[in-house]
């Protein structure tokens, strides 16, 4: 069974040496467009085998779309960061074409592969590459929920002195500043977390996850990979094993919430098919407010890039 990571970056990297280590396929495909870095990655992969006692092999290839034929679930990386001087625009006008071109590739020689899209704008590149794709909006979304929960469960755990692994949390949204956690549905080993800790340090924790991304660019200068690229390890594991986890992702929603044809992070049943069901939570009314206006700031976004022909 054959999983593809394209951009052999940071994320794509990382993604790929998660998935090999935890034996989540027994082949999986890194493709680059720079020439060498993926099969030198790929190499440097292989050779932790031995150390670390697995079989799954890692293949490193330079824009050879034919070595990804017949990929179970295809993750997307490519793209490139905002430089100085670059508008949002240029940014989503660069990716995008980077994703439509990538995209096209995927589908030709996948054409049942599940789309897992990593390249930000998160929320608006996962809209493009499901423009491209031409499949069902339950084979194409995007990974951001995973990593920004586990930052907020990384964050209440450091807080309480307790273990990561206890910290249940389901966040919504877009990927920016105007994701909504939701301390409501956030417990502790089944204990309300609102039970454990005041109400001041828990939207400190809130409003620190919402600005989790740039806390790292901040400090590296570049965004994350080690945990973005677990995150999106821990998709494909739930579709390639048929997990039916739940887990927030960017998906379509199609009326859920109220919201119709707007790419999303909502909670979802992931397995063999993609997004087997989306899950709809009772928010009250504050929270409707906050998904509604995430909602409102994605969709921009998206018109953006409804606007740019080349690419859509
Ligand atoms: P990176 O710069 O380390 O890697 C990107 C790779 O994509 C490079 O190796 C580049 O050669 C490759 N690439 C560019 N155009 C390509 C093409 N047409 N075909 C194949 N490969 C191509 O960047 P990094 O840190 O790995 O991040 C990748 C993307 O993921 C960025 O857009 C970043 O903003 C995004 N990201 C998203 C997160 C999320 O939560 N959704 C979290 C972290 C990063
Ligand atoms: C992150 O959240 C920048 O999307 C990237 O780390």
């Amino acid at each position: 069974m054959k999983v593809t990571v394209v951009g052999a970056g940071n994320v794509g990297a990382t993604c790929a040496d998660v998935l090999a280590k935890k034996e989540i396929a027994n082949e999986i495909i890194l493709l680059d467009i720079k020439e060498g870095v993926a099969e030198g990655k790929a190499l440097d992969i292989w050779q932790t085998a031995p150390i670390n006692l697995y079989d799954s092999r890692t293949i490193g290839v330079t824009n050879d779309y034919s070595r990804t034929a017949g990929s179970e679930v295809v993750v997307i990386t490519s793209g490139i960061p905002r430089k100085p001087g670059m508008s949002r625009d240029d940014l989503i006008a660069t990716n995008a074409g980077i994703v439509k071109a990538v995209t096209g590739n995927v589908i030709k020689h996948s054409p049942n592969a599940k789309i897992v899209v990593v390249s930000n704008p998160l929320d608006v590149m996962t809209y493009c590459a499901y423009l491209n794709a031409g499949v069902d909006s339950s084979r194409v979304f995007g990974m951001a929920g995973i990593l920004d929960t586990a930052r907020y469960r990384a964050f209440l755990a450091t807080e309480l002195n307790v273990s990561p692994k206890d910290i249940q949390a389901v966040l919504m949204g877009g990927h920016g500043d105007t994701m909504v956690p939701l301390p409501r549905y956030t417990t502790v080993a089944g204990i309300p977390v609102t039970e454990l800790i005041d109400k001041a340090k828990l939207d400190a924790i809130v409003e620190r996850t919402k600005v989790g991304g740039g806390e790292i660019v901040k400090l590296l200068g570049t965004s994350a990979w080690y945990a973005p690229g677990a995150a999106a390890a821990q998709m494909v594991e739930a579709m390639v094993r048929d997990q039916k986890r739940i887990f927030p992702v960017c998906a379509l929603l199609k009326g859920e919430y109220g919201i119709n044809n707007i790419y999303l992070g909502a909670p979802v049943i992931l397995g063999k098919n993609g997004i087997e069901k989306i899950i709809e939570l009772k928010l009250n009314s504050e929270e409707s407010a906050l998904l509604k206006s995430s909602a409102d700031a994605v969709k921009s976004v998206m018109d953006v890039l409804d606007g740019m022909k080349a690419v859509a």
